[in-house]
Formats: C-alpha cells, sequence, structure tokens
C-alpha cells in the first residue's frame, strides 16, 4: 500500500518525493486528510461505478477502450483505488491485458491502462498523479513490457506516455490517433508493433466458473457496469 499522509501539513505542503508529484502551496479546506493507495477490493466496486459515472458521463460505456475491457478481468494485481483514511474510494484505475497488435506474426503482449477517475472534490490534489505511478510501477515490477491508453497526451505526458509508439496500431472502434498514447516499460516492446489492440485478459465467466463461487473478486461488476 502507498500511503500519502498530509496531516501536520505545514502553509507550504511538500509532497513525498517518492511520489514524484511536485510540491503544492494551497491546500482547500475540502481536501483530505490523507490517502492511500490500495488494491481494489470488491467493497470499492459500487463506489467506482458511481465514481466513473459521475466523472465520464453515460458515453462512458461506449467508449473503444470499454469494448477491450468488457466482460474481462484486470490484470492480476493491478487495479488500484485510493482512499481516504475513512475508506471512502477517491479514485481509481486498472490495467488490462491487451495484444498491442502483433510483430513478426506475433502478438505483442502489453496493458491497457484506464480507466482513471478521480473524485471531483479531491481533483488536482495528485491523486491521479499518485495512481497513474503506482500503476506504472507496479506494472514495471511485475515484468510487463509496455502500456497503452486512449486519453490526453497534455495530462499523461508527464508520466512519459506519447503517441510516438502507437503509430501502427488501432484500437477496435473509433479513436484519435493523437490520444492512442504509450509508454515502454521495456525498451523497444512495441518496436515495429502494428494492427489491432484486441484484450487477452482472462473473461469474466472463465474465471468465475472455475472458482467455488465465493471469491468472484472486484470484476463481478465489470461486465455489469460495461
Ligand atoms: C484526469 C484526472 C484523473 C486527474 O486526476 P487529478 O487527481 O486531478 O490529477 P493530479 O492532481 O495528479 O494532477 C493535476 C494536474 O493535471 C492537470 N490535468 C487534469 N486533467 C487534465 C487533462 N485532461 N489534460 C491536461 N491536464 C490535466 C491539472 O490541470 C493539474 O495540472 P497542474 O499540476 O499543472 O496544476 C481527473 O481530473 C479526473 O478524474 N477527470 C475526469 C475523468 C477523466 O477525464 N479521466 C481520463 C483522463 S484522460
Amino acid at each position: 500500500m502507498l500511503q500519502v499522509p498530509f496531516t501536520d501539513l505545514p502553509a507550504s505542503p511538500v509532497w513525498p518525493a517518492a511520489l514524484g508529484v511536485p510540491a503544492i502551496t494551497l491546500l482547500p479546506a475540502s481536501t483530505p486528510a490523507a490517502f492511500a493507495i490500495v488494491s481494489e477490493t470488491p467493497a470499492h466496486v459500487p463506489a467506482r461505478e458511481t465514481l466513473l459515472d459521475r466523472a465520464m458521463g453515460p458515453g462512458r460505456t461506449r467508449k473503444s477502450s470499454e469494448a477491450i475491457r468488457r466482460n474481462r478481468r484486470p490484470a492480476e494485481g493491478l487495479a488500484f483505488s485510493a482512499t481516504a483514511p475513512d475508506g471512502a474510494l477517491l479514485g481509481t484505475l486498472r490495467l488490462w491485458h491487451i495484444a498491442a497488435g502483433q510483430c513478426d506474426g506475433e502478438a505483442v503482449s502489453a496493458l491497457l491502462l484506464g480507466p482513471l477517475a478521480v473524485e471531483p472534490t479531491a481533483q488536482g490534489l495528485g491523486v491521479g498523479g499518485a495512481l497513474v505511478r503506482h500503476a506504472v510501477a507496479t506494472a514495471k515490477v511485475a515484468g510487463h513490457g509496455a502500456i497503452v491508453l486512449v486519453g490526453d497526451p497534455e495530462y499523461y505526458a508527464r508520466f512519459g506516455f506519447s503517441a510516438a509508439q502507437t503509430t501502427g496500431l488501432a484500437m477496435p472502434g473509433p479513436f484519435e490517433p493523437r490520444r492512442l498514447l504509450a509508454l515502454e516499460l521495456i525498451a523497444n516492446t512495441l518496436r515495429g508493433a502494428a494492427g489491432l489492440i484486441r484484450p487477452t485478459g482472462a473473461l469474466c465467466d472463465e474465471i468465475d466458473a472455475s472458482r467455488s463461487g465465493n471469491d468472484l473478486g472486484s470484476s463481478e461488476a465489470i461486465s455489469a457496469a460495461a
């Protein structure tokens, strides 16, 4: 768990250097006393869906990225929540297994990032950045080669994402090429990658059928939400 305390903050607090988040100088009265980045649990799912509805609007389930996520499980250990001290959900981010096209006839294994959303009252405080950095670091430690996403380059450039390695790739639906971004965790993972991005993660039904029925995990609501 990554914990980011800002209790006993001075007037001009400095964020923990480990987060790589720049210093901020002003905290609104609504600022939560602290937040933590934790693994998503089933208890977070209802609040996550409410947050995503509010942050992204009713059209969120029609996005091309959602077609890749629909009825799939997030990559093992790569679904995260940002929580307040009282356990309230402040933010959500998950990573999904994909094939980022092909290279030399072989599927290029990578991860898809998203959706990322932060509670409106907690935006601008580094929660989104902490979620992205934690997810990237965890994926890297787990040995994944690259992360792809569809999002605003103006936001994701600060984490190293760019469209430089996605020129040969396409989403399974409408997308703006300038918003199809990637970050290589292992150099040259996406070199020569071309073609359609498609899901490769486990289907919810496959996993659920193989379990006893009392440990469905967080993705049981994914298909319902998609
Ligand atoms: C985008 C989002 C996740 C950022 O979370 P956050 O916790 O507010 O982000 P941080 O506090 O880490 O970073 C804030 C910085 O990002 C910038 N930023 C936020 N959204 C941005 C965007 N879409 N494009 C460019 N910059 C953006 C802010 O202006 C701020 O810049 P500053 O550091 O120069 O002041 C959050 O605003 C959100 O949930 N938005 C609605 C859902 C959404 O659009 N998600 C997809 C993102 S493409």
